[in-house]
């Protein structure tokens, strides 16, 4: 703790202070590209709001994603297909002003929501625009092929982008539910394919979501400039991601395979380790590499 307690409260709670700007430098692209470069593994975790951005944040998690699945885990819908890009921006602004509030070091990432990048590369852009100017360093899209071409026109105008194969939950009604992909060889060729088509693009990171183990330890091999972040996706992956109430244990439905309870592993009595020990449990053994076990969190 570097800053008096007291600065960060307020008559409805305190934020912690997130992170001792003195030693933790604020992640950058380059600093992403340099952990990948030397073997150094990317913790990622979702958050939606500013209390919980900064306990993520001070527990030494080097990337938040504000994904999409806030749609499900915030809203009680049933897939992410029905968020709304102005909704998108509300939850990154208020991610971005809690890591504001506590000097925050984390690389923020704001999903581009179904339907706001689909129709053309100009409305990439101004969607883009929408979740960079509420505060996000990142904006992250679904889908191999024809976003290439979207990736590039955005990244020449300046927007770092992230993206994501294999499973891509707005697209769970085509792919007939939550499957794991790539299983096949002409599948796995497909998703190399369109990974490499991403790299060229200049995706500076890609998210593999249930894709087997092997196919993502290949792939990350062989994509130096474009890290990947795996999620149910093994541990030969350049990083990890989960959605933040997954790994607290606050799954609604049925918990997927590739999660784990942070929470429910953490030793002590009830009380004396929370959350935030929970998300630096995480944070170490993604680091470490113990997370995810291949035996038990992926195919
Ligand atoms: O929306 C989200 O949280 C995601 C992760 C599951 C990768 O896309």
């Amino acid at each position: 703790m570097n800053q008096p307690a007291a600065q960060n409260a307020t008559p409805y709670g305190t934020l912690p202070t997130a992170s001792n700007p003195a030693t933790r430098k604020p992640v950058s692209l380059p600093r992403l590209l340099e952990m990948h470069a030397r073997g150094e593994k990317i913790a990622m975790l979702t958050a939606y709001d500013a209390t919980f951005a900064a306990v993520a944040d001070a527990a030494g998690v080097d990337c938040i994603l504000v994904g999409d699945s806030l749609g499900m885990v915030c809203q009680g819908l049933s897939s992410t297909v029905g968020v709304a890009l102005d909704t998108m921006r509300y939850h990154v602004e208020s991610v971005t002003r809690g890591m504001r509030r506590v000097q925050g070091t984390a690389w923020i990432i704001g999903d581009l929501p179904f339907g706001s990048y689909h129709e053309s590369k100009e409305q990439a852009l101004r969607s883009a625009a929408v979740l960079m100017q509420a505060g996000a360093h990142m904006v992250k899209l679904e889908g191999g092929g024809w976003t290439a071409d979207t990736v590039r026109f955005l990244v020449q105008r300046g927007i770092p982008v992230c993206a994501h194969l294999g499973l891509t939950p707005q697209t769970v009604h085509a792919l007939g539910g939550y499957r794991v992909q790539g299983k096949t060889a002409e599948s796995a060729t497909l998703l190399k394919q369109q990974a490499h088509e991403l790299q060229e693009a200049g995706a500076a990171l890609l998210v593999l979501e249930m894709v087997p183990g092997a196919l993502s330890a290949e792939l990350t091999a062989e994509l130096p400039h474009c890290p990947t972040i795996g999620i149910g996706a093994g541990n030969g992956t350049a990083g990890q991601v989960l959605v933040l109430h997954d790994m607290l244990g606050l799954n609604l439905g049925k918990t997927p395979k590739f999660v784990r309870n942070f929470m429910a592993a953490l030793p002590g009595i009830a009380g004396q380790h929370g959350i935030k020990e929970a998300i630096a449990a995480y944070v170490t053994e993604v680091k470490t590499g113990t997370f995810p076990d291949n035996n038990l969190h992926a195919w």
